[in-house]
């Protein structure tokens, strides 16, 4: 078998002696699964009693197809059949001669091992994660984490291979974006290899992805990654990321904004700025009103925060939060705020803040200062659903209602209605500052 000079880079990369993770891809059909399948079985005769994890995100898709392209691709390197064993119950395939094992697992994280204990035991050489964007960040760095197996042995240094149609999340993060701004580390390698670069493809499969609806034709054919910005979003989906590059801490005036929570399922998240630099996120589920108001208290007095420089959201039981703390309250529905006099065009103050963070954070005026992923990714997923909503009759500016992101993300948008609110505070200093947003 003769590899394309995509997957041949490729190769190249996963046999050099810097690359630690390779991600190959970009659309359908560019020989993806045939360059995992390649790797594994040349390292499996190449190093005896090595053990290499071939691992998607479930286990029925992983026997259906990438176990039918490592079968294609043995024949065509004229290993024989009987050469390889399958001990289901282990989920591990034997190849004899060698003594080298396959380590078959599915990585779909599930509520009873969220943290992916099961791997706790593994020991591996090598990883190749086919379609590696249906899994989450977690399972990869924990595969990369078991990746030490006889690599002394043979001199070889952990690499894993995962490869992907374009997607969003952490392959987004972690390869493409950094590829494409020239950035990426030096033990990382984004491989570009669309049905383009595989001679081996019928035609006939190129015109079925031609026949496809633009939005997976752009993505699968044309590998095309930022396909889903769909226009009604505030803020792009690059500016949302950026939100999260170090920047040095902003000393000027400090806030602290909070979103309280109203019914069982929500949580209490309280933010606490440095201009506009949020420093710290705390997210607290299911708290009282007595408990909420102690730590705001506790913050300003550790951070020396004034009180007319705290917010919480007034509507239901942060109501009595503000009656006690006797700070600002912040009323989703309630008119916009005039600026230099002027009414403004939003169908309510939620609205008006909402429209000023997107054009913040598109301009990167807004910075969030948090290590926590889970937070970040929560944070990104949320502002990616604040969206302009239709235009209302009465013609004014609105986002989205909280019902329909609810029904969205399968909870409520907490943490970015907490940073949203930071915005009451410029909108009030919009008077006396220069730098007006576009939309005053
Ligand atoms: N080096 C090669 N030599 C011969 N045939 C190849 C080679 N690479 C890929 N092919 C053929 O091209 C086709 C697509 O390859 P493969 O299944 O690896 O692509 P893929 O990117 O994983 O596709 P999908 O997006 O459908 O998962 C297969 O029929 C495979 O047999
Ligand atoms: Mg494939």
């Amino acid at each position: 078998m003769e590899l394309t000079i995509k997957q041949t880079e490729a190769l190249d990369a996963l046999e050099d002696a810097t690359t630690r993770e390779v991600l190959y891809g970009g659309g359908a059909g560019g020989g993806k699964s045939v360059l995992g399948c390649y790797w594994i079985l040349k390292c499996l005769l190449k190093y005896p009693e090595s053990r290499y994890l071939v691992a998607r995100s479930r286990l029925t898709t992983l026997r259906q197809t990438t176990l039918n392209t490592l079968r294609y691709v043995s024949r065509m390197q004229g290993i024989p059949t009987d050469a390889f064993s399958y001990n289901e119950s282990r989920g591990e395939i034997l190849l004899r001669p060698t003594s080298s094992v396959i380590v078959l697992k599915a990585l779909q994280s599930r509520p009873s091992d969220p943290d992916f204990d099961e791997l706790g035991s593994l020991e591996i050489t090598g990883a190749f994660i086919d379609e590696c964007n249906q899994i989450s960040l977690k399972a990869w760095n924990v595969v990369r984490s078991r990746i030490r197996y006889r690599l002394n042995d043979y001199d070889l240094i952990p690499k894993i291979l995962g490869t992907c149609n374009p997607s969003r999340g952490y392959v987004y993060n972690r390869f493409y974006k950094p590829w494409k701004d020239g950035k990426i580390d030096d033990d990382k390698r984004f491989i570009s290899s669309l049905v383009g670069d595989n001679p081996y493809i019928s035609a006939h499969y190129k015109e079925s992805l031609s026949g496809l609806d633009v939005r997976s034709r752009d993505r699968l054919l044309y590998g095309r990654w930022d396909y889903d910005e769909d226009p009604s979003s505030l803020m792009s989906y690059d500016k949302i990321l950026d939100i999260f590059s170090p920047r040095k801490t902003d000393s000027a005036d400090k806030y602290i904004t909070a979103d309280i929570a109203r019914f069982g399922d929500d949580s209490t998240v309280i933010c606490l700025w440095y201009g506009l630099s949020c420093e710290m996120i705390k997210v607290i589920p299911r708290c009282g009103v007595d408990e909420v108001v102690s730590i705001i208290k506790d913050m300003c007095t550790v951070y020396n925060v004034n009180l007319s420089h705290v917010i919480c959201d007034e509507d239901g039981v942060g109501g009595g939060v503000v009656d006690t703390l006797r700070c600002k309250g912040f009323v989703n529905n309630s008119s916009p705020v005039a600026v230099k006099g002027k009414q403004q065009n939003f169908s309510n103050l939620k609205s008006q803040c909402y429209f000023l963070w997107a054009d913040y954070v598109n301009r990167s005026l807004v910075h969030i200062n948090v290590d926590d992923i889970r937070l970040k990714e929560r944070i990104i997923e949320e502002m990616q659903e604040v969206r302009a909503a239709d235009i209302t009759v009465d013609k004014k500016l609105s986002v989205v209602s909280k019902r329909e992101i609810k029904e969205r993300l399968g909870r409520s948008p907490d943490v970015a209605d907490a940073l949203m609110m930071r915005m009451y505070f410029e909108i009030k200093d919009m008077g006396k500052k220069q730098n007006l947003a576009i939309f005053f």
